[in-house]
């Protein structure tokens, strides 16, 4: 069995962190969200994985490389426009082969991995298996319609009225049935070829096409609140560490995680939090559910609940919470006279700002 993972697409939900970088590598816990999906595929004993690759593939090449750091092996398939999920199983064709595989969408994040889905899909082998969860919104989703029985009968994508509440999770496992499918479909409105599309003509032609309904799914982790919420819920499970210096002023409370050469003093951090390699806390308050990347100064501040990326500066700010930070970020105070806000903002940032 292969993997075949999609990590192309824009990310506009997550701007302005993705105007420079690839949505699945904006960091969970400190490690890409991408990262998460590739250890669960090596989890269910699955080493020959294709990573699909759009405008950022230099990005996801850098960070992934052949994929031994991680147990698998990478092929990456380039793909020369967003053309749909579908239009990507197209093109990875010589790769695939005739091997069972599971697509996995590189910024879905699964609690708990995949490995029961493998184990069942490879038990059973139905021609098409998907997962399904239950949303608020499913409007933004790929849609599945059940029978009393609970067999598939239909699937939309991104219907204006849905027929239920059952969206439509980034992991899909599939037989090479499915070749034939995404051959014989046309674009959809959005001019994608729709992975949906394809296995509704699999449903249509009586294939086997089961679905499972879990709980502890993140829809691609595409907006702030989600990101928020993901690193929460990843942040209660890290094994605490201590590998950077704390002096003997400060308090460190809970689950915290301190990777090497962070250095703490006269601080208090409240986990869970993770403070990255070669940070600087000092006189500060860092609260639970934060996670500070690498290289990073977190000082005579106040901080909670918020993600701070590589090389960031929050020096002089209290309070700081549901924030979170891009790269090579400054966040400091303003001079008191005259008191103004003086903001250099990139393109969709957003600010908040209590005053
Ligand atoms: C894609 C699929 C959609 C699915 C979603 C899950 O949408 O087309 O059916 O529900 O992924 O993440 P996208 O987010 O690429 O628009």
């Amino acid at each position: 069995m292969k993997a075949l993972v999609l990590s192309g697409g824009a990310g506009t939900r997550l701007r302005p962190i993705t105007h420079t970088s690839a949505k699945q590598l904006v960091p969970v816990a400190n490690k890409p969200v991408l990262f998460y999906g590739l250890e669960a595929i090596a989890d269910a004993g699955i080493t020959e994985v294709g990573i699909v690759v759009g405008d950022t593939a230099e990005e996801i090449r850098e960070a992934v490389g052949d994929g031994s750091a991680l147990g698998i092996r990478v092929t990456y398939l380039p793909q020369e426009a967003p053309l749909g999920l579908a239009h990507a199983v197209l093109i990875s064709r010589d790769f695939l082969g005739d091997d069972d595989f599971v697509m996995y969408l590189g910024d879905n994040f699964i609690v708990g991995g995949i490995t029961p889905l493998v184990d069942a899909f490879r038990a059973e082998r139905p021609e098409a298996q998907i997962l399904l969860t239950r949303v608020p919104n499913p409007t933004s989703f790929g849609v599945a319609e059940l029978d009393a029985a609970g067999a598939v009968v239909g699937l939309e994508e991104k219907p204006a009225k849905p027929k239920s509440d059952l969206a439509l999770v980034g992991v899909y496992l599939f037989t090479p049935a499915v070749h034939e499918a995404v051959r014989a479909i046309e674009p959809s409105a959005r001019g994608e070829l729709e992975i949906t599309h394809a296995m509704q003509w699999l449903i249509d032609a009586d294939r086997d096409v089961r679905s499972t309904v879990i709980s502890g799914y993140w829809k691609d982790t595409g907006n702030v609140t989600d990101m928020l919420e993901v690193n929460r819920s990843v942040l209660e499970t890290v094994e605490p560490l201590d590998r950077g210096t704390v002096d003997d002023a400060s308090e460190i409370i809970g689950r915290v995680r301190i990777e090497p050469g962070a250095h703490v003093t006269n601080s208090r951090i409240v986990g869970p939090a993770i403070i990255g390699a070669g940070t600087v806390v000092s006189d500060a308050y860092v609260g639970p559910f934060t996670s500070v990347s690498e290289d990073c100064r977190i000082e005579d501040s106040e901080i909670e609940y918020s993600i701070v990326l590589r090389g960031s500066s929050v020096i002089g700010v209290r309070r700081v919470e549901a924030s979170l930070i891009g790269r090579d970020v400054e966040v400091t105070p303003a001079p008191r006279n005259p008191s103004a806000h003086r903001l250099v903002l990139g393109d969709h940032s957003k600010v908040q700002i209590s005053s």
